[in-house]
C-alpha cells in the first residue's frame, strides 16, 4: 500500500434531462438545419459528461450521489414524470444500477428536488407532503433499484477500506409545489368563477388571481434535529454525509424570487455546526461548484463542509475521503472535473480540506509523532530525510512506505508541510515521492 486509506465519491449534480441531453455545444444560427445531421456532427456535453463519468466508474468509486432535479418537467403545467422516468431508464442503462449492475443499492444516494416533484400530486396545505414524492419512488422501484425513499431522510453506512461513512439522504423539498391560496375556499371558488365568466376568451389560467404554486425548499425540522442528535453520537471514526438538493447558503448569483431559499437553511446550519466534528453537506441545484465552510466560532470543532455540484453538462465532483493507517477520517480531496473548450470533461481544480483541527494532533500515532520530532521547520528533500529516518529507526523498522504514509498522515494533522507531492488537479499522491519536500509546522 502506497497510499493512505481512502473512500471515493462521485457527486453529481442537477441532470434535467431530456433537455440537457440534447443541448448541442454550438451556436445554432440555422434552427431550421436538419437535426440528425446537427446530432452527428455537434459536440454533446451530456454525453461527453457520461462518458468521463463511465469511465471513473471503471475505477469503482465506493458511492455514488445524485442531488436531485434529474428531470425539468415536474414543476411545469400539464407536467408528467415521464422525464423522471426517462432518466432513471437512462442511468440504469449508462451506469449499470439495479438488478444484476455494478452497485448495491446502498451505494447509490439519490434525494428529491423540485423539478421532480409532480405538481399534480401536491396538497393544497403541505399536508402529508410524503405522498407526492411517492410517483418518484416508484420510478425507482418499478428498475428494480429501490434508492429513493419518501421519507424525510433515508439512512446507510458504507465501509471501505476500513472507511466508515454513514449517508444521510434528506429531503429538501418538503415545501415544493404547495399552494398558496389567497382567499377562504368559498370566496376563492366564487371569485374564480366570476373571474372565468369575464375573462372566458381573455385568460389562460384564472386561478393564478386566487391562488400560487410554491416552490419553497424546506427540510422536515424534526427530521433534521434527529439526525444531528445521531450525527453527534457517532463514533469519531466514522465520518458524516448529508446528499440533499437545495444550498444552505444563498448562491453567489443574486436570485430575485419568491420564497427561493431554504426556508429553514439556519435551524439545519445551527443543528450541524453544533455536532462537533465536520460534517459534509453535498448539494446541487445554483448549477454552480462552490465549496465553502460553516462554522460557528462558539463551536470550534463543528463545521459543515458544503460542497455543491453543477449541473452535469459544466462538470461534476469527486471527493476523496483519505484515513489515517488506524482507519481515523483524516481529509477530504474534493476533484472539480469542469467541461474544457474541446467538450470533454477534465479534473480542474483539487482542493484539500482537513477534517479535524490542529488539536487532534495528539490522538496521532505515537511512530507518527517520533517522525514529526525528527523534523524540523527548514525544508528538506525526501531522499535526505529518509536517511535522517534510517539512522534515527534503526530498530524500528520504518521502511520508505511506511515513513511516506506517516508523513502524509502528519500533513492531514496540520503537523508538516509538504510540497511537490500531490497532482496539482486530482489531488492524487505522487508517487515519486523523493521528489517532496517536507518541512515541520
Ligand atoms: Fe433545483
Amino acid at each position: 500500500m502506497s497510499n493512505l486509506p481512502q473512500f471515493l465519491i462521485l457527486q453529481i449534480g442537477d441532470i434535467h434531462f431530456p433537455q440537457m441531453s440534447s443541448k448541442l455545444e454550438a451556436d445554432i444560427k440555422d434552427l431550421r438545419f436538419p437535426s440528425g445531421t446537427l446530432n452527428n456532427t455537434v459536440p454533446n456535453p451530456f454525453l461527453s459528461a457520461i462518458r468521463k463519468i463511465q469511465e471513473i466508474c471503471d475505477q469503482k468509486p465506493d458511492a455514488i450521489i445524485f442531488c436531485g432535479d434529474l428531470t425539468t418537467g415536474g414543476n411545469l403545467p400539464r407536467h408528467n414524470l415521464e422525464g423522471y422516468k426517462e432518466c432513471v431508464n437512462y442511468l440504469c442503462k449508462a451506469l449499470k444500477f439495479g438488478p444484476g449492475g455494478k452497485w448495491s443499492k446502498d451505494q447509490v444516494q439519490v434525494v428529491p428536488a423540485n423539478h421532480d416533484v409532480v405538481r399534480e400530486f401536491c396538497h393544497t396545505d403541505g399536508n402529508n407532503w410524503q405522498e407526492k414524492f411517492a410517483p418518484l419512488v416508484q420510478a425507482w422501484t418499478a428498475v428494480g433499484f429501490p434508492v429513493l425513499s419518501a421519507e424525510a431522510i433515508r439512512k446507510v453506512q458504507l465501509s471501505a477500506n476500513g472507511l466508515s461513512l454513514q449517508f444521510y439522504a434528506a429531503n429538501s423539498c418538503v415545501g415544493c409545489g404547495v399552494t398558496r391560496e389567497y382567499f377562504a375556499p368559498q370566496i376563492r371558488d366564487e371569485l374564480e368563477n366570476i373571474i372565468k365568466k369575464k375573462k372566458e376568451e381573455h385568460s389562460d389560467d384564472v386561478s393564478v388571481i386566487v391562488n400560487e404554486v410554491l416552490d419553497t425548499p424546506a427540510f422536515d425540522s424534526n427530521a433534521i434535529e434527529i439526525m444531528a442528535d445521531e450525527i453527534k453520537s457517532l463514533k469519531a471514526d466514522i465520518l458524516p454525509v448529508v446528499v440533499a438538493h437545495h444550498n444552505l447558503l444563498p448562491q453567489a448569483t443574486v436570485r430575485v424570487a419568491l420564497y427561493t431559499e431554504l426556508l429553514n437553511a439556519g435551524h439545519v446550519r445551527t443543528h450541524l455546526t453544533n455536532c462537533e466534528r465536520l460534517v459534509l453537506y453535498c448539494h446541487g441545484h445554483i448549477h454552480d461548484n462552490p465549496i465553502e465552510i460553516i462554522q460557528n466560532v462558539e463551536d470550534k470543532l463543528g463545521r459543515i463542509l458544503c460542497i455543491s455540484a453543477p449541473c452535469i453538462i459544466e462538470g461534476f465532483n469527486t471527493i476523496r475521503i483519505e484515513s489515517s493507517l488506524a482507519n481515523a477520517p483524516l481529509g477530504c480531496v474534493i476533484t472539480c472535473y469542469v467541461k474544457t473548450r474541446a467538450c470533454d470533461f477534465q479534473p480542474k481544480a483539487c482542493r484539500l480540506i482537513r477534517i479535524h483541527t490542529k488539536e487532534w494532533r495528539s490522538h496521532c500515532d505515537p511512530k507518527t509523532h517520533q517522525l514529526i520530532n525528527i523534523l524540523n521547520p527548514k525544508r528538506i528533500e525526501a531522499e535526505n530525510f529518509a536517511c535522517l529516518v534510517k539512522r534515527a529507526f534503526k530498530d524500528l523498522q520504518m521502511d520508505a512506505v511506511n515513513v511516506r504514509l506517516r508523513l502524509l498522515e502528519a500533513e492531514w494533522l496540520g503537523a508538516v508541510e509538504l510540497s511537490n507531492h500531490r497532482d496539482l488537479q486530482t489531488g492524487e499522491a505522487l508517487e515519486d515521492f523523493n521528489r517532496c519536500y517536507i518541512r515541520r509546522i
